[in-house]
């Protein structure tokens, strides 16, 4: 069974329920744009994010560094999957600057894009982010 295959496999159910239930956490009033994502840690635990917005819109942070940071900073060095969503009815992908983020600690992650439990999508951070700039 190739990698791809044993993704496909694997029962994201829990991480795309996690990502969907914090959406009612984000703050963006800016944008009304709700963005919802939970990370798979090779400790089995599961760390969540929601984006963050701010009046200086720079300083905004996308859901999905906010999970990594969260993982990140309670000593997690194995970041295995991603899961996001959106409070719309269609598939989100990660920004350039989430895709650099996250490549960084993992180009092999898998990238779950869920519009629900039933209907996602599932695809490797280094697809989405070929040739990308590392100094590993
Ligand atoms: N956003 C994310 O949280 N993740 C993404 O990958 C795309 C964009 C947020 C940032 C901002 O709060 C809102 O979506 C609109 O851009």
């Amino acid at each position: 069974m190739t990698k791809d295959n044993k993704d496909a496999a694997e029962d994201y159910s829990a991480l795309i329920e996690a990502a969907l239930n914090v959406r009612k956490y984000s703050y963006s009033p800016y944008s009304n744009f709700k963005v919802g994502a939970a990370v798979l840690a090779s400790s089995g635990k599961i760390y969540t994010g929601t984006n963050i917005e701010n009046a200086s819109f720079p300083a905004t942070i996308c859901a999905e560094r906010v999970a990594f940071t969260k993982a990140l900073s309670e000593g997690e060095k194995d970041l295995r999957a991603i899961a996001i969503t959106s409070s719309y009815d269609e598939f989100v992908f990660p920004c350039g600057v989430c895709r650099q983020f996250m490549v960084e600690f993992n180009p092999q992650l898998t990238v779950i894009l869920a519009v629900s439990k039933e209907k996602y999508e599932i695809h490797k951070l280094k697809d989405l982010l070929p040739y990308s700039f590392t100094l590993k």
